[in-house]
């Protein structure tokens, strides 16, 4: 096992540069699977993160040819056979399931097991299977096997009950090869959801409406192959983002589509954190933390669950009461008990957690449970008086690429250490 051990108090400078994003890479990594070409697609800006390792063993397990180096991907699916993906490998990560869609389009069949939830919630996949039964597949459930099949899939309307972002993009990558024209209605408007369209449109497809709540796409006979560089990671730059107010640093993220970020700087900006726009890069300039009324995590455009817990660190710290709703997942605030134990003071009820700000936080041993509430430990152990320790870090690093190294390149101290 490993841990971080952090000595906080110390500030942060300079400028970090920020890699792909994960929420695009695995979509796209998945999607590569509908390619009839027997050229190699290769994938750009690639973070080294551990769920890119293990969509890297799933394709491989399918027949896939994949290789990384560098932050580039190479994927050829030229032998592709298998439409059956291992419990073991489906338990690993639940982004297996975007290649329910995929297989199901270019072999006709998938066999999964079912991702199950995790510790934000039970995270189920109902909409992906309405959306699947809608184009004519044929779903059968059986002791947590799921084996779909489809001769040939039918393009539709889709009505999306809500705009799941895994089910806009596994629906999505399904109607690219279907007979016709579907329309998905309610569909997830998130920055990587655009991304993964101009991936599909690079190789020959016809999606058109990603980025609004309407899809429309014309299925096509095959799809062929590209090289394709995939969008910054917007939710790793929040985290640093959030990592300078905490510490009352002035430091830049670079490399990023500021837009993608509209509503975090809009929240943080509330909580009296001056940050300023350029091009491709954000700045903390400094930060008087005071309190915001409330903070409800929305479907983009609004503010992204995936930064909740990253928010509710600085909060704890500011001056005042502020409250954070999280809309989205039903069970995301296992971190708020991490927290008490570096001496915030925050209450959950229900949805809403309500935060009384504090002078300090001290340094603690505290468990990771999930990737961004790790992120947010870090966060607040950078901030807090003292030595804090931080359990079961393998989340961290399913969704930050050596999260310590880029930390003390601005002058945090941070050490991984094995057990
Ligand atoms: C994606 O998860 C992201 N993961 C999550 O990021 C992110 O938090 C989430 O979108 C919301 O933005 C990836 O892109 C790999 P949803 P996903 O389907 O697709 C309910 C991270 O830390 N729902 O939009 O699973 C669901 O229970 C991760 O990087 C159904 O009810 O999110 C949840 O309450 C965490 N039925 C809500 O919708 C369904 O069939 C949002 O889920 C599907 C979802």
């Amino acid at each position: 096992m490993e841990s971080f051990v952090i000595n906080g108090g110390n500030k942060l400078q300079g400028s970090l540069y920020i890699k792909g994003a994960k929420n695009s890479m695995l979509p796209i990594m998945a999607a590569s699977v509908l390619s009839s070409s027997d050229k190699t697609i290769d994938l750009h800006n690639i973070p080294d993160i551990h769920d890119m390792h293990v969509m890297k063993k799933i394709l491989q397990s399918l027949g896939a040819e994949v290789q990384f180096q560098n932050n580039t991907l190479r994927i050829n699916v030229k032998n592709l056979k298998s439409y059956t993906i291992s419990d073991e490998l489906m338990r690993e990560m639940r982004s297996s399931i975007f290649l329910m869609g995929p297989l199901l389009s270019k072999l006709g069949k998938v066999r999964v097991t079912y991702p199950g939830g995790c510790s934000i919630g039970p995270r189920p996949i109902d909409l992906h299977f309405k959306g699947l039964e809608a184009m004519g597949a044929v779903i059968r459930e059986e002791n947590g096997s799921i084996t779909a099949s489809a001769p040939r899939l039918t393009g539709t309307e889709i009505h999306l009950d809500y705009p799941s972002v895994g089910a806009t993009e596994n629906l999505m990558m399904t109607a690219v090869l279907a007979r016709g024209k579907t329309v998905i209605y309610n569909a997830a408007k998130e920055p990587e959801i655009v991304d993964l369209q101009n991936f599909l449109n690079a190789m020959g497809a016809r999606v058109r409406g990603a980025g609004t709540e309407t899809l429309r796409i014309t299925g096509v006979k095959e799809l062929g192959h590209c090289s394709y560089r995939i969008i910054p990671d917007r939710i790793v730059a929040g985290t640093y983002l959030i990592a300078a107010a905490i510490t009352g640093s002035n430091m830049q993220v670079k490399g990023i589509i500021p837009a993608h970020l509209d509503a975090v700087v809009a929240k943080m900006r509330e909580a009296g954190v001056t940050i300023k726009v350029a091009d491709d890069s954000l700045e903390v300039v400094e930060s008087d933390l005071h309190a915001v009324e409330t903070l409800r995590t929305l479907p983009y455009p609004g503010f992204p669950t995936d930064l909740q817990p990253q928010m509710m660190a600085l909060l704890a710290l500011a001056k005042g009461n502020s409250n954070i709703i999280e809309s989205v997942f039903e069970a995301r605030f296992k971190h708020v008990d991490e927290f008490n134990r570096l001496r915030a003071n925050i209450v959950v009820d229900g949805r809403t957690a309500i935060i009384r700000g504090v002078d300090k936080l001290y340094g603690a041993e505290v468990h990771t449970t999930d990737l961004r509430a790790g992120a947010a430990l870090i966060l607040a152990g950078l901030a807090a008086e003292g030595t804090t320790v931080i359990r079961n870090i393998q989340h961290i690093d399913r969704g930050y690429e050596r999260i310590e190294d880029d930390l003390k390149k601005v002058g945090a101290k941070i050490e991984r250490k094995r057990h």
